[in-house]
């Protein structure tokens, strides 16, 4: 690392009394073109990034740490621009945790948490550090079987036990609304010694449950409510909005940054109230399965999108908000075309239901690719693309004339929407998904595979909810539901033989 840069991030390396000075220092910058907005003034990690690639592209640096490409161009080529280790980058790796704090505490704050870890490994990793933060293994938690794998495979690592809890599916377009209160009442009247309750919410199509009454039934039982809110990172900051999780009165959600702001890939928040969560628990559980080596890029995003939040969250949301909105409602003056709507359903989500064109999702989103767009998720009945706070109106726009062009195209007889087996699925439990996932297994070719146990996690992808996992009976439903899935056009992930011709099931 170079004496410039030394002398540049000398005031980002953070002790307290450097702090109030670097917050002056930065105001006081002429604003860079990389950072249109000025984010750097509350944004430290990002501040930080800004100094270091400004450094590295100017060749002053000769560092003598990782990452290996030194930042040299001529190697790999510029596939590693902008790459800037978090420790030993963005500042010394002895200070560097100075500055992370700095960052995570303004975001602790912003969401009115009492702590606040900046991951690069996604919501995924999140899920899984926050159930490691909870209970011993052996214990039994409250989960929504509409899950996420990645909470599936934390319930492996951690050795909990779920307690299965489903959302209602809505008759009209086969998808999934919030899981009721009632049912997570019940299930923790009859599983007293349940640690935590785990819910997915808002859901992949943008249902949201009560999550009040959630945190209230929770907290009467003395046990924490934990949220994957993975694509609601920008709820609560629009009057028009639900209020996120933690506001909501949870105590501990998982967002992913990369999902509905503008941060790089990866990044993710994961944010605690520590009434009924432990602070050092949950650092331990967050450390076991994050990188020893961030991207500082990650990181830094992480960190700017917060600060665009804090100074024009409300703006940004309610221009998307307008914009889907008018998407809404255009969609629905086409003859057959739905979306889903309504007081249960956040206003940002557009989720759009084909059956009564006849058109094929596949289909139109194949058209939609050949555009130069892509969608989140398309299967026969549904197309979900994601607009964000980065869309403004004319984006959203074109992009739904675009949709109703390829809907107009693959126009078909109407039809009754299936529910895909992801919503629907109601496994048989019979070993935890621990004990399963650890036991000796064996492949089996499909025929025999039926009233086996399985040993492995498969998923349509998206959702990535699984339809099999580790511990449950493989039932005929399940395996013909897989199949009408790959029949399709669907992905089938995480299976040993995605073919489904073989399944790997409990040895025995
Ligand atoms: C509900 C839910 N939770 C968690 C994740 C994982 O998020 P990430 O891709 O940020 O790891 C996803 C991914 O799509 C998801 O849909």
């Amino acid at each position: 690392m170079g004496a410039g840069l030394h002398a540049e991030l000398g005031a980002s390396r953070l002790t307290s009394q450097t702090r109030v000075r670097h917050t002056r220092r930065v105001t006081e910058l002429r604003l860079d073109p990389r950072d249109p907005r000025g984010l750097r003034a509350d944004a430290p990690m990002l501040a930080a990034w800004l100094d270091f690639t400004r450094q590295a592209k100017a060749g002053h640096l000769l560092p003598m740490g990782v990452p290996g490409h030194k930042q040299r161009q001529d190697l790999v080529g510029a596939v590693i621009a902008g790459d800037a280790p978090f420790y030993g980058g963005l500042d010394t790796i002895k200070h560097a945790d100075m500055l992370r704090i700095d960052s995570e505490e303004r975001a602790a704050q912003l969401w009115g948490a009492d702590w606040c870890r900046f991951s690069v490994a996604g919501s995924t990793h999140g899920n899984q550090a926050l159930a490691l933060a909870v209970g011993q293994p052996g214990q039994e938690v409250i989960v929504n079987r509409t899950l996420h794998r990645s909470l599936l495979l934390g319930l492996v690592l951690a050795g909990l036990r779920p307690v299965w809890v489903r959302p209602e599916i809505d008759l009209a377009s086969g998808l999934p609304a919030g899981v009721a209160v009632p049912a997570v009442r019940d299930a923790l009247a009859a599983h007293p010694a349940a640690c935590a309750v785990f819910l997915g919410d808002p859901t992949y199509v943008g249902t949201i449950s009560d999550l009040a009454g959630h945190a209230e039934v929770a907290h009467a039982a003395g046990v924490p409510l934990i949220v994957d809110a993975a694509w609601a990172a920008h709820l609560g900051f629009h009057p028009d909005l639900p209020p996120h999780a933690i506001a909501a009165g949870a105590d501990a959600m998982v967002t992913s940054a990369h999902k509905a702001l503008p941060a790089y890939t990866q990044g993710a928040l994961v944010l605690a109230r520590t009434e009924r969560l432990n602070p050092a628990r949950l650092d331990r559980a967050f450390e076991a399965t994050h990188t020893t080596s961030p991207t500082g890029s990650i990181m830094a995003s992480i960190d700017a999108a917060r600060a665009l939040l804090a100074a024009d969250g409300e703006g940004l949301c309610g221009r998307l908000i307008r914009a889907v909105a008018a998407a809404r409602k255009r969609l629905r003056e086409v003859p057959g075309l739905d979306v889903l709507d309504g007081p249960g359903v956040e206003p940002t989500k557009l989720v759009v239901l084909l059956a009564g064109t006849g058109a094929h999702g596949n289909q139109v989103e194949a058209d939609i690719i050949a555009a130069g767009m892509y969608v989140e998720m398309a299967d026969r009945d549904t197309v979900v693309p994601i607009p964000t706070i980065a869309d403004d109106e004319e984006q959203v726009a074109r992009f739904t004339e675009v949709l109703i062009g390829a809907v107009e195209r693959h126009r078909g007889t109407p039809r009754h929407p299936a529910a895909a087996a992801s919503w629907t699925v109601e496994p048989e439990t019979v070993l935890s998904p621990r004990e399963a996932f650890f036991a000796p297994a064996e492949t089996v070719p499909a025929t025999a595979a039926t009233g086996r146990v399985s040993a492995e996690l498969i998923a349509p992808y998206p959702p990535g909810v699984p339809v099999l996992a580790p511990g449950e009976l493989i039932t005929t439903d399940a395996v013909k539901a897989l199949r009408e899935v790959a029949a399709d056009g669907g992905r089938i992930a995480y299976a040993a033989d995605p073919s489904l011709a073989t399944f790997q099931v409990i040895a025995g």
